[in-house]
């Protein structure tokens, strides 16, 4: 989990930063250890709230100097910490520069990301937990996605996409597996495939069928553009 966490961090970008469905909190920990100057940790359940709560207000006091704990915000030198019980982005007072919204359906992620398109944070950092083409797909028509990568972490693939405002024109192969993934054709993405092939060859329907031919393209290229360049 630490090395999705440190992936999803590595990639965000400004200093008003929101994590909607913080959880644990952990990965708030990390970007008031990057240096983001203001963390805003949304939580649906006044449970996970709590939980983020008590994980980051101890982190604070045991890594940062100068600690003031209000009801709602922890603040520090260097920054602040507030902790808002939000459905989405409902109940955030500020646009953040960038939003976080990881470790959840596609189709969820699209209704709290897309649920007020005249507010949208600059900067998307995204990790569907399912429907990531669904997710590239209606990303690129309000973003450009400018990091797509596919990652191993304790015993899982996890697809992360980072996007910035504007608009993409994705082709068929790149909403199925990621722009990113298919320039570099990295070993994780090129095992994910091979996984995913497994998948698709086991199950006989029209569906996995046009996903093969999908894989078997994603194949060629490699052959074409990495295999034969390498030697
Ligand atoms: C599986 S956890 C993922 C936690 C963390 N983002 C991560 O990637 O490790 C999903 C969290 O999202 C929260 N959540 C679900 N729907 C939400 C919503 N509409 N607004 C805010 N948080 C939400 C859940 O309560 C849960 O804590």
């Amino acid at each position: 989990m630490k090395k999705r966490l440190d992936k999803l961090c590595s990639l965000v970008d400004g200093n008003i930063v929101a994590d909607i469905g913080c959880d644990h909190g952990y990965l708030c920990e990390m970007l008031v250890e990057k240096g983001v100057k203001e963390i805003y940790a949304c939580e649906v359940t006044q449970k996970n709230l709590e939980k983020a709560k008590n994980n980051i207000v101890n982190y604070v006091n045991r890594k940062c100097c100068n600690v003031q704990q209000l009801d709602n915000k922890i603040i520090y030198d260097g920054g602040k910490v507030t902790f808002v019980l939000s459905d989405g982005f409902k109940n955030l007072q500020i646009l953040p520069d960038c939003a976080i919204i990881a470790g959840m359906g596609g189709d969820l992620i699209l209704k709290i990301l897309f649920d007020d398109v005249s507010k949208l944070p600059n900067t998307v950092v995204l990790q569907p937990n399912s429907k990531v083409d669904v997710v590239r797909k209606t990303l690129s028509n309000y973003y450009e996605i400018i990091e797509d990568k596919v990652m191993f972490d304790c015993g899982k693939y996890y697809n992360i996409i980072k996007a910035v405002k504007g608009k993409d024109n994705l082709s068929e192969l790149q909403i199925l597996f990621g722009k990113s993934n298919l320039n570099e054709m990295h070993s994780e993405f090129l095992d994910y495939l091979k996984l995913k092939k497994q998948h698709a060859l086991s199950i006989n329907n029209e569906h996995y069928k046009k996903l093969l031919s999908q894989i078997q393209k994603v194949e060629e290229l490699y052959e074409k553009n990495f295999r034969i360049s390498k030697n």
